[in-house]
């Protein structure tokens, strides 16, 4: 099904000013040298999920992944006028520290839908949402091209975010910062939750209680809501956990930046601290 608010958001472009006058926001070209720098500089593979559209579609991992650590997937850029997802896994890049990879291996996908990307939309170059049609919930949506490509490797990501699963993501209409988070084994929110909507307020004020895109949320949460998106299709497949993290767009965007890498540090904080 498409919604109507959906095609609204297509049709509108939403870039922003990076800080200190760096460029544009869907500079594809500038994101993918400071991501294959950053990758190189930290000992990172780059494998290539794609091409999509003839765009890569890159996926990272630790060549040094051991068997005995927690596994926790990272992904970003799914739509994308939601663009301080990408920019903010790259500042997590940037402030990861080395001793990191001893306790957690993590795999990213920096960049799902790199055409709307650099068009600053919300879906892909033919008009599809990259974040529906994933199982439990999908109803009559399909995947998406860039969709189809992630579920050709669906078992390995699976694998890959056993111990936990983090989607990045921005609300361009919101003035306040929330999350979806799936803690399957509970009928309430748990520390998963806790800990992401405390690093999440560090940066911006929570999102009222009532409604958010028609979900109940409380508390900046809506949980375990199966609506056909990644997160909630690995959830659904049996990965430990996952969460959506939502920024707010009508904030500055440096500051979306700054809170989504600390949402993706605080998220694998967690992780680790969980595994014991
Ligand atoms: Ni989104």
């Amino acid at each position: 099904m498409i919604h109507t608010d959906d095609i609204l958001f297509d049709l509108r472009s939403w870039l922003w000013q990076r800080p200190d006058n760096l460029g544009p926001s869907n500079d594809l070209a500038a994101f993918r040298y400071e991501l294959l720098e950053l990758a190189q500089a930290g000992g990172w593979i780059v494998e290539e999920i794609g091409p999509v559209f003839g765009e890569s579609l890159p996926l990272l991992r630790r060549a040094d992944a051991a068997a005995d650590l927690p596994r926790v997937l990272i992904a970003s850029g799914f739509h994308g006028e939601e663009s301080a997802g990408p920019w903010g896994m790259l500042e997590f890049l940037r402030t990861l520290p080395a001793e990191c990879h001893t306790q957690v291996t993590l795999t990213l996908l920096p960049l799902v839908n790199p055409t709307g990307f650099s068009a600053g939309k919300r879906f892909n170059r033919l008009g599809e949402n990259p974040n529906r049609g994933w199982g439990r919930g999908k109803g009559d949506d399909q995947p998406s091209a860039e969709g189809r490509l992630l579920l050709a490797h669906g078992e390995r990501l699976r694998a890959l975010g056993r111990d936990g699963v983090l989607a990045c993501h921005e609300d361009v209409a919101a003035h306040h910062t929330y999350a979806y988070t799936f803690e399957p084994e509970r009928s309430v929110p748990g520390q998963l939750t806790a800990a992401l909507l405390n690093e999440a307020q560090r940066h911006f004020a929570l999102y009222p209680d009532g409604l958010v895109d028609g979900c109940p949320i409380q508390g900046g949460c809506v949980f375990n809501h199966y609506d056909g998106s990644f997160e909630a299709w690995l959830s659904d497949s049996g990965v430990a956990c996952a969460a959506c993290i939502e920024t707010p767009g009508q904030q500055d965007f440096g500051q979306r930046v700054i809170a989504q890498a600390g949402l993706m540090q605080a998220f694998v904080a967690q992780r680790v601290s969980a595994f014991g």
